[in-house]
């Protein structure tokens, strides 16, 4: 596959003329080596994976500093965070050079703990996740965003696989109590098969035979690499009892899919995951579009103790308000806005002043419309393009 253009380069690129350093973190083979040869050619390049550079650098790591020009990119910085304490004493020595150190790490790692912190003002923080739809329009519900599946759909379910494999081996192994890889494999699978729902610990763990505690410390590593998205319940207290735990999802289709045993777009068109498939898939977008312009992924559900629910509620600059629900179909009705204007006259309600809402319902035309359907006088009818060109915009509408 030709070089994608990303769009946090334009993120990368600003930062770059700012901070001293830059980290880049975000799930393994999402790009973010890629991304930084493109926009920084001249930059000399270490792969801290390497036993050679690790050990030089572990045996005089001033010495293998002083050898470097920056800009430099240091890759997986994880593996050798010792480098982080000469990196900040550098910067240190001349604050004005921005651009100079250019960093990838994964957030996860222990090692990686207490490290943004200590680069606090000197760095700024970036995550890159997989392709977006904006910026491949291969980028769909079987095959996911990563752009190795999306360059050889042929083979992808092998990639999937080997994926997994080197993710449990290099990201999970470490992380202090994940002692068994095999029962971590099957978490991965019950996880998958839990796409979409309200997340349930207790649930979680009795088929493994772990603890509660296991299950979340195992999540947090999980959602640490952008492997699941956890969507929040709605914090607004709107007079109802509202569901208090988070909907997870497998973060990229093409992985959860994978999971599922979904091979083919006809097996994903008659699976009675398809709809829960095509809400992950509308987070994931919602969140890359928002971490893709700099920002902190935003997004919540909504569901009362009387079954009403909305799929996502989206902030946007000043207190605007994008309510999203999801139909994997290709057309939809007006009764398909019902709930969406039910929670809106809740929000109308409660809140003071009042909150610009908007209201989509989130489908799969068979072709991209110019603009949007009205589907009743407050709620559109889009697609995910549409949608997540108006969430970019910061709600606009
Ligand atoms: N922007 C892009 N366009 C096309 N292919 C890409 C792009 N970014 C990454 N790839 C491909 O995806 C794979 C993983 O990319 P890489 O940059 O190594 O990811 P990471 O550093 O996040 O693990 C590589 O095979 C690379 O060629
Ligand atoms: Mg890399």
């Amino acid at each position: 596959m030709r070089y994608v253009t990303r769009e946090l380069e334009s993120e990368v690129q600003r930062a770059a003329r700012t901070f001293p350093a830059l980290i880049l973190t975000g799930p393994r083979r999402s790009g973010k080596t890629s991304l930084l040869r493109h926009v920084f050619p001249d930059a000399s390049y270490f792969l801290m994976e390497d036993p050679n550079i690790v050990s030089r650098l572990r045996s005089d790591p001033a010495g293998f500093l002083d050898a470097i020009r920056p800009p430099v990119i240091l890759d997986e910085v994880q593996n050798a965070p010792e480098v982080f304490a000469h990196v900040r004493s550098r910067i240190d020595m001349r604050p004005r050079r921005a651009g100079q150190w250019l960093l990838t790490g994964s957030q996860e790692a222990p090692l990686m703990r207490g490290v943004t912190e200590s680069m606090a003002g000197r760095a700024a923080i970036m995550q890159l996740r997989p392709l977006s739809i904006r910026e491949s329009p291969k980028v769909a519900l079987l095959s996911g965003g990563y752009p190795e599946p999306l360059a050889r759909p042929r083979t992808a379910s092998l990639w999937f696989s080997s994926f997994i494999q080197t993710y449990l081996e290099r990201d999970v192994r470490g992380v202090s109590d994940v002692k068994d890889l095999a029962t971590f494999r099957r978490f991965l699978s019950i996880v998958a098969s839990r796409h979409g729902q309200i997340l349930n610990k207790t649930d979680l763990a009795g088929p493994l035979g772990v603890s509660v505690p296991t299950v979340a410390s195992w999540l947090n590593v999980l959602e640490l690499t952008a492997q699941i998205i956890l969507v929040p319940p709605f914090y607004e207290n709107l007079g109802k009892r509202l569901t208090k735990s988070p909907k997870v999802y497998i973060a990229d289709s093409g992985l959860a899919c994978f999971l599922l045993g979904i091979e083919s777009r006809a097996e994903l068109a008659k699976s009675p995951f398809l709809g829960a498939i095509f809400e992950g898939f509308v987070a994931g977008e919602i969140i890359k579009t928002q971490t893709n312009a700099g920002r902190r992924p935003e997004i919540y559900h909504f569901r009362d103790a009387q079954g009403l629910e909305v799929d996502f509620l989206v902030p946007g600059r000043s207190g605007r308000l994008t309510l999203v629900e999801c139909k994997a179909a290709r057309s939809v009705r007006p009764s398909d806005s019902s709930s969406l204007a039910r929670v809106a006259a809740a929000i109308r309600l409660h809140r003071t002043p009042r909150t610009p809402l908007n209201l989509f319902v989130v489908h799969q035309p068979a072709a991209v419309p110019a603009r949007f359907e009205v589907l009743t006088p407050e709620v559109k009818a889009v697609s995910i393009e549409r949608l997540v060109e108006e969430i970019g915009q910061g709600g606009r509408g």
